[in-house]
């Protein structure tokens, strides 16, 4: 598979063959899986005519009949992962046999082996290695499913929909049948057999009915889904009360299990999730996992109405379902935590994961236009760049009409299989705001910028914004032109949320010139042209202007801010958003004055305007309406990835040592207050992961880890004592983080007594390896290497190679751009050895190379040396060839 087959939207079909019922039967054997499957098949009336076609991948096909009769071998082909059968009638029953070898699974996609369980993941194409069948999102059926295997070992068989009947059989083995009421698309397919544990509740809806929750874990793991259970109602509550969605089925089941590909799966009524968005303790969990849990069980959740009861007509259309509920479970987030700090957190996530993506080889627009390997596209690009395009929509035609715009969207597409331009029209027409042009969000690639420039003139007492939008193409747009597929590329309608601030920090109430009508102390101005102005009257005095308030849209702000403006915004903005960024920027701007100057000492670059701001900012966080949880962020220094983006060459040395030394230098400036707020800070009460805690626990954390760049004695023992003293896993983690970077003796005996406490606990685990694989002592890169020989690591578990190499070579900069090309090496390596066993995790692991051409030469040939040696491997899959060529385009 060296050279993927290009796959495009404008060939899209509408399927020959429609699938009305899927009557499943499992049974699961030692070593094997024997699935029959009779499918109810008619003739598309809307579609062109065609043989049947269907879809099979690593399937052994034992036996096939059409309306009871047996096929003839010259009646059929199976080759090339397609059955072709020539002649059926318009109206049939196909009914197959296959064998399948789960236990041999190592790609995690389709029934699968994991410990002593069986599992499925059937998105986005995983139901072919399951049986033969039409496996697209717009084949919906309603399925039925029995389960069959031995009772002791797999007391537990589910699948989706409700239980209807269940016996025991012969030798020890016992069946259970399921039928789903809901026609589904076959990626929403699951089923489960092993053995587990179940922990249940009750939810009422609106409506008065009763919901059956159920988290299922692997035996001994039950104290540790009560905070999973809890998240489930909280959102099944909350997508009441805010888009009126009521839950659709009897049974809503959670399955945990530790070999899984991605975050979580959406399977009607039967989730399947990664233990880690699952398993939470106070000892085992740290706050952030807490909230990452609630995060992504609402988000699965949210799927059962976006998603699955309306879902996507093709692949193409991904962002339909992933951006709108990346939207969703957004501001569930905004709603159960701090609304200011989880849109901080958000801003952090795509600027670091996507506009880096956006700005290189594999560059997309949220729907692209071609792929070649699907499992590709579950991007940054499709879900952080969706949900910012579906916040836009609702920002421009408000929460009501947004509200409106989905009761519609639902009213016109429930049970449906639909496109982006479907749900923009039911936004479009429930406003009666035109949305033609925002469509181009949908169909250009790359991050826009948006370059501000203001005047102010004093006599007339008006305030003038000049707005230029920049959009230049992408390899994508390059790529499709060349193949005659281009698009016309022109300006985006996006929202320019904003505000004025004067000397005093007060906001200004807004009047634009010719309007009468004052808008309050923030308006949205509607952006939709290459150059626009827009003139404020009656402005007293030159204001500092806010602008792109909530971040507002996913561009990237030119506006020339003085280091004195940006100190004023980070004191006074209303916006919490405008506040961070303005530290972020005005720490930005002094890092890389630094790392331009690599061998001028710190204080020189560093002003001490930047100091006191940051004194100031540290100390509004005890006032009365202070933030914890927002002065936390806004200590965070830019990351080294950030600093990156900004360079027109990476110095990956430079980077790291200017940050480590600004880092240094406010350690030693605000030690005193530093070391106070440390101690006022910490929290007596029994352990919670509620906002408030967890806030307090942020701050006190960020104090302890620039405490430890003191590098002192004293300092080594308040991180040693922090580690000793830490009642939950949160504070454990800051502590071992911060020794995980110093060369000194307790550093080992810590690390060995961490892992030799936690080794049975596969999540705690991850943790370790990952305090090692981002150090930046000097040795990491052999550490790591070390680490993949060591009893902990196993490459065929996806968590265990996320936490050892993928953040190593995402989150270890320095290491993984090491001069003499030995990072690269090591992720190489990973990725060939890998890539046979599990083409998804390696791919995700090669995507880490996106930025190569934007090192010096040096760096440049080691990379490319070794993604040639990566792209010269015999049999590569489409996964990582599609990566690695774009990279090598
Ligand atoms: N659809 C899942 C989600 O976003 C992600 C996923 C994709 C999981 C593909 C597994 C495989 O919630
Ligand atoms: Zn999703």
């Amino acid at each position: 598979m060296n050279a993927p087959q290009t796959i495009y939207l404008k060939d899209y079909a509408p399927p020959t063959w429609l699938v009305d019922t899927v009557d499943l039967d499992i049974a699961i054997n030692d070593g094997f899986a024997l699935v029959s499957a009779r499918l109810a098949m008619r003739r598309n009336p809307d579609a062109a005519a065609g043989a049947l076609l269907l879809d099979g991948e690593d399937l052994h096909l034992e036996s096939i009949r059409i309306d009871g009769r047996p096929l003839g071998a010259d009646e059929y082909a199976y080759s090339g992962d397609k059955l072709t059968i020539t002649s059926v009638p318009d109206d049939f029953v196909l009914e197959t046999v296959v064998r399948i070898e789960p236990d041999k699974n190592t790609q995690l996609s389709g029934l699968y082996r994991s410990k002593d369980g069986y599992f499925t993941q059937c998105e986005a194409q995983g139901f072919r290695r399951i049986t033969f069948y039409p496996d697209r999102p717009d084949v919906m059926a309603r399925f039925t499913c029995t389960l069959h295997a031995d009772k002791s070992r797999f007391p537990v068989l589910l699948s989706n929909g409700n239980p209807v009947a269940q016996g025991d059989e012969d030798g020890g083995r016992h069946w259970a049948k399921w039928q789903d009421p809901f026609a589904k698309p076959a990626y929403l397919f699951a089923c489960v057999a092993a053995k587990l544990e179940v922990v249940e509740d009750t939810y009422v809806t609106t409506s008065g009915r009763r919901v059956r929750c159920a988290v299922y874990v692997e035996p001994g793991k039950l104290d540790q889904c009560a905070h999973a259970l809890a998240a489930l109602k909280l959102s099944m509550k909350w997508d009441e009360d805010v888009f009126g969605l009521e839950m659709d089925l009897e049974h809503y089941m959670i399955v945990a299990v530790g070999d899984f590909n991605m975050g979580a799966m959406e399977n009607k009524g039967l989730n399947i999730f990664n233990t880690k968005f699952v398993l939470a303790r106070p000892d085992t969990a740290t706050d952030t996992d807490y909230q990452n849990i609630d995060r992504v069980v609402a988000h699965e959740y949210f799927h059962n109405w976006t998603g699955n009861r309306v879902t996507c007509r093709d692949w193409f259309q991904l962002s339909l379902k992933e951006g709108l509920t990346v939207f969703r479970d957004q501001n569930f987030g905004m709603d159960v935590h701090s609304a200011g700090v989880t849109r901080i957190q958000e801003v952090r996530t795509l600027r670091a994961a996507q506009y880096p993506e956006d700005a290189g080889p594999m560059a997309h627009p949220i729907r692209p236009a071609s792929y070649a390997e699907i499992n590709n596209f579950y991007t940054a690009t499709v879900y952080e760049k969706g949900a910012e395009v579906i916040r836009m929509i609702h920002t421009l035609i408000g929460k009501d009409a947004f509200r409106k715009g989905m009761d519609l969207y639902f009213a016109r597409h429930d049970g449906q299989a639909v496109t982006c331009e479907d749900f923009v029209a039911a936004m479009q027409d429930a406003s009666g705001l035109n949305l033609d042009q925002f469509q181009r969000w949908y169909n250009q690639a790359g991050t826009p910028k948006l370059i501000v420039r203001s005047s102010y003139d004093a006599a007339g007492k008006r305030y003038t914004l000049d707005v230029e939008q920049q959009y230049p193409a992408t390899p994508y747009e390059e790529r499709m032109t060349a193949e005659g597929n281009g698009i016309a590329r022109g300006p985006y309608y996006m929202p320019l949320v904003l505000g004025l601030l004067d000397a005093k920090g007060n906001e200004l109430p807004l009047r634009l010139a010719g309007e009468e009508r004052v808008q309050g102390t923030q308006c949205t101005l509607s952006i939709r042209k290459d150059k626009q102005r827009f003139v404020f009257a009656d402005v007293d005095a030159e204001p500092v202007p806010s602008l792109l308030r909530g971040f507002s849209a996913p561009v990237v702000l030119d506006y020339p801010y003085s280091n004195d403006e940006l100190t004023h915004l980070m004191a006074f903005d209303s916006d919490a958003v405008n506040r961070w960024e303005a530290a972020q920027r005005l720490a930005t701007g002094i890092l890389l004055k630094g790392i331009a100057a690599p061998s001028v000492p710190a204080d020189t670059w560093i002003p001490e305007s930047y100091v006191e701001a940051m004194r100031r900012l540290l100390a509004s966080a005890f006032t009365a309406d202070g933030d914890p949880a927002l002065v936390a962020e806004a200590l965070v220094l830019p990351a080294e990835t950030y600093l990156a983006e900004q360079m027109e060459v990476v110095e990956p040395d430079a980077i790291h040592l200017a940050r480590l030394a600004l880092r240094q230098h406010l350690a030693q400036a605000l030690r005193e207050p530093l070391l106070k707020a440390y101690h006022d800070l910490k929290v007596d009460r029994p352990y919670s992961p509620d906002s408030e805690q967890a806030g307090k626990r942020a701050l006190r954390n960020v104090c302890l880890s620039y405490l430890a760049e003191l590098g002192d004695e004293a300092s080594h023992a308040l991180v040693l004592a922090h580690y000793e003293q830490a009642a939950n896993m949160t504070d454990t983690m800051a502590a071992l983080a911060a020794l995980a970077n110093l060369d000194v003796p307790a550093r080992h005996s810590v690390l060995d007594a961490f892992y030799a406490r936690w080794k049975g606990e596969a999540l705690v685990v991850d943790k370790w390896l990952q305090v090692q694989s981002t150090s930046r002592l000097p040795n990491t890169g052999s550490d790591v290497r070390a680490l993949m020989a060591h009893e902990a690591f196993d490459i065929r578990n996806p968590n265990k190679v996320y936490a050892l190499v993928r953040a190593f070579c995402a989150a270890n900069p320095k290491h993984f751009h090491a001069a003499d090309g030995s990072g690269y090496k090591l992720a190489a390596d990973v990725i060939l050895q890998l890539d046979p066993l599990n083409p998804q995790v390696a791919s995700r692991i090669a995507r880490t190379f996106d930025r190569w051409k934007k090192f010096d030469p040096a760096r440049q040939a080691k990379a490319r040396e070794q993604l040639e040696r990566i792209k010269a491997q015999v049999g590569l899959s489409s996964d990582v060839a599609e990566v690695v060529g774009k990279a090598l385009d």
